[in-house]
C-alpha cells in the first residue's frame, strides 16, 4: 500500500522509561500489513506554533492491528501529542522512510542496542525478527533506572533482554558496549539511539566485521524529500534521511 494520510484513535495511554506509549486504532482502512520495522510516521500535533508534522518511529504494530508509538515530551509538538486522551484522535501520514534489513536472518542470532527513545524502533525489530526464526539479544542503556522502568514489557518474550545504566541504579553499571552480551557473535547488528552510542555500535560491529545497521534521527521536516533538511553524507554523496534512511548500513555512513 503507498502512502497514506490517515485517522487513528487513541485507545490507551502508558509510559515507559518516562515516556508516553500510545495505542492507536487505525480509522477507515484497518490495514497496517504495509509498515515494516525501522519506518516512521509524521504526527500532526494541533498545538499553538507547530507548523510542521513531526517524525515518530513505528515502536509496534501488535496481532490484533493496533499501532504504538512511544514519544517523548520534549517540544510544544511532542508535550501536546503527550497531553492527548484516550478517545481523541491523531493523524499521520504513513508508512515513511526504509525501515530494517530483517532478510536472511532464520536460524541466526540478531543483538539489537537502543537508548532513549531510539528503543522505540526495536520493538517493532525484535518481533519481527524472532517471528522469522532469528535469536535476538537486545542492550537497552539509559542514564538511571527511571529510563528503562517499563521497557521490558514491550519486547515479545522470546527475546534476551540486558540493561546497562551510567549510574548503575538498575542493570549493568557502565555504557551499553560494555555489557557481556555484546561480546558474543552475532550475523548483524541493529542500532538505534544517541548519536554517540551509535558511533560506539558501529565502531566495535566494523572491528569484529559483524554487518550493522543504524537508524539516523536527523531533523526532519517534510518527511517526504522535498525541503532537503535532513540530509546525511554518506558514500553516495548527500541523500535524504526521510527517504532514503532513516535506516543505514554504517557502510554507507562518513563515520569515524
Ligand atoms: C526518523 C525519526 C524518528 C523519531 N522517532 C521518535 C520517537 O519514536 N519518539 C520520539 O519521542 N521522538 C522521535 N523522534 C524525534 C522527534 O521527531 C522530535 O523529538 C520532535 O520532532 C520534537 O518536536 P517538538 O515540537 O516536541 O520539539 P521541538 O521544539 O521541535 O524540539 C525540542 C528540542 O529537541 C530537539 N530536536 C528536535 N528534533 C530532534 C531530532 N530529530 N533529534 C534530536 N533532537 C531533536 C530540538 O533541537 C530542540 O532542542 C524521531 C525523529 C526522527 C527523525
Ligand atoms: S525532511 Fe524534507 S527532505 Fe527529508
Amino acid at each position: 500500500m503507498s502512502k497514506r494520510i490517515q485517522d487513528f484513535k487513541i485507545v490507551n495511554k502508558a509510559s515507559a522509561g518516562g515516556n508516553c506509549l500510545l495505542t492507536l486504532l487505525p480509522l477507515g482502512t484497518p490495514d497496517l500489513h504495509d509498515i515494516t520495522p525501522g519506518q516512521f510516521v509524521q504526527v500532526q500535533a494541533l498545538a499553538p506554533e507547530v507548523l510542521l508534522r513531526r517524525p515518530i518511529s513505528v515502536c509496534d504494530v501488535t496481532p490484533d492491528g493496533h499501532l504504538i508509538l512511544m514519544v517523548k515530551p520534549i517540544g510544544n509538538a511532542t508535550r501536546h501529542i503527550d497531553s492527548l486522551a484516550v478517545g481523541d484522535t491523531l493523524n499521520l501520514v504513513l508508512p515513511l522512510g526504509n525501515g530494517f534489513d530483517t532478510s536472511d536472518m532464520q536460524g541466526r542470532r540478531a543483538l539489537l542496542v537502543g537508548g532513549g527513545v531510539g528503543v522505540a524502533p526495536l520493538v517493532f525489530l525484535a518481533r519481527a525478527l524472532t517471528a522469522a526464526g532469528a535469536s535476538v539479544d537486545i542492550c537497552i542503556g539509559g542514564r538511571s533506572a527511571a529510563d528503562i522502568a517499563g521497557i521490558d514489557s514491550l519486547f515479545v518474550p522470546d527475546a534476551h533482554l540486558h540493561f546497562a545504566t551510567d549510574d548503575g541504579s538498575a542493570g549493568h553499571h557502565g555504557l551499553v558496549t560494555s555489557l557481556n552480551a555484546f561480546s558474543a557473535d552475532y550475523h548483524r547488528i541493529y542500532c538505534c539511539g544517541p548519536t554517540p552510542m551509535m558511533k560506539a555500535v558501529a565502531a566495535s560491529a566494523r572491528n569484529r566485521g559483524t554487518d550493522c545497521f543504524v537508524s539516523l534521527e536527523n531533523m526532519m521536516a517534510c518527511g517526504l524529500g522535498a525541503c532537503l533538511c535532513c540530509i546525511e553524507k554518506t558514500v553516495r554523496g548527500n541523500i535524504c534521511v526521510c527517504t532514503e534512511g532513516p535506516v543505514f548500513n554504517i557502510n554507507q555512513l562518513l563515520w569515524n
